[in-house]
């Protein structure tokens, strides 16, 4: 085993996962204020420091996903933030693309972009002690207009592209095909994008020699749109995740995390229990876990209104949800 399968087998540790804390400055920006919080650098910092600083993280957490901004802040005791998570035997990771433009030949649809200039970038972010990186691509699903053929099969590529780059520098990549959950189409459509997003990630992986032992897998849990008026059972959705899983994903993948897509939190934690219950009684061949923004940190973000105040409350209801979703990670 070399130490890129050893940091990847380390994300997906058992009864651990990863907090998406990165979102960027534009999306933490729109939480913040939607939280009736005046945003601006120092509240981003104090957003940041209400989750990584919350003492006995480190039971739950494998590794944090950071935004470029928090790579260089200071926890509130004078920390640099990924020595703060280095300390706590936390993975700093890195969300290394730069958000998403319109696709030409589909402008409704997007590409992700970041990939000129991205092995100097990744040298930086090495040295800012990052052992892995993130990379978002965004696949809409509007009836059977979208996705285009071109919007997957160009995302798949350069999510290809930039495990590679990321490998040649000595980190694991993230590949995070998310499918959205926006939109009136039914479970089975979304569980027919992930396959067929899937299938296409996998054979760009494979056409660019990336090693498919050392990257995770991020994806969305196949559900039904969130315009449908339908809510899935979390049996149905572990059923068609699965099976869009077991059709596509190699056996020797190391991991698979699950974003949360927008799902209540509630609703995420019991999702992802019924996956991971079905998974073992199937015989999945790999690890699964959470990789959760705003499922994880939606609760706390209410109860602190950016106040110092209600520092304490937010993280108690932070550590309640870890606990609650680690355990439904853990069968
Ligand atoms: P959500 O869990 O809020 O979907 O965020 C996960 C993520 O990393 C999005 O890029």
């Amino acid at each position: 085993m070399n130490d890129l399968h050893e940091i990847a087998s380390l994300l997906v540790a058992h009864g651990k996962g990863l907090l998406a804390a990165d979102e960027s400055v534009h999306s933490a920006d729109k939480r913040l204020t939607a939280n009736g919080i005046e945003p601006s650098e120092e509240m981003r910092r104090k957003y940041r420091d209400l989750f990584l600083s919350t003492p006995g993280i480190e039971k739950y957490l494998s590794g944090i996903i950071l935004f470029e901004e928090t790579l260089l802040q200071k926890a509130d005791n004078g920390t640099l933030f990924p020595q703060l998570l280095t300390q706590h035997n936390i993975l700093p990771i890195i969300k290394v693309d730069q958000g998403v433009e319109p696709l030409p030949e589909s402008p409704d649809e997007t590409i992700t972009s970041g990939l000129i200039g991205l092995p100097e970038r990744l040298a930086k972010y090495r040295e800012c002690g990052a052992r892995s990186t993130k990379w978002r691509a965004v696949i809409r699903i509007d009836g059977d207009r979208f996705p285009t053929s071109q919007a997957i099969a160009e995302n798949a590529k350069r999510l290809a592209s930039y495990a590679y780059m990321v490998q040649e520098a000595g980190m694991v990549p993230i590949l995070e095909p998310e499918v959205l959950l926006e939109g009136n189409h039914s479970r089975l459509r979304a569980q027919a994008v992930i396959e067929e997003t899937l299938r296409a990630v996998y054979t760009a992986v494979d056409d660019q020699s990336v090693d498919r032992k050392a990257l995770i897998l991020k994806t969305s849990m196949a559900l039904s749109g969130s315009e449908s008026g339908k809510t899935d059972t979390p049996q149905e959705v572990a059923e068609s995740t699965m099976k869009a899983l077991l059709a596509t994903v190699p056996r020797d993948v190391p991991g698979i995390v699950f974003l949360s897509g927008g799902q209540a939190a509630d609703q995420a934690t019991d999702n992802l229990r019924a996956i991971t219950q079905l998974a073992h009684t199937e015989k999945a061949p790999w690890p699964l876990t959470f990789s959760y923004a705003r499922a994880l940190q939606g609760e706390a973000l209410a109860l602190w209104k950016g106040s110092e105040d209600n520092v304490s409350s937010a993280r108690a209801a932070f550590l309640s949800r870890l606990q609650k979703v680690s355990d439904a990670a853990s069968i």
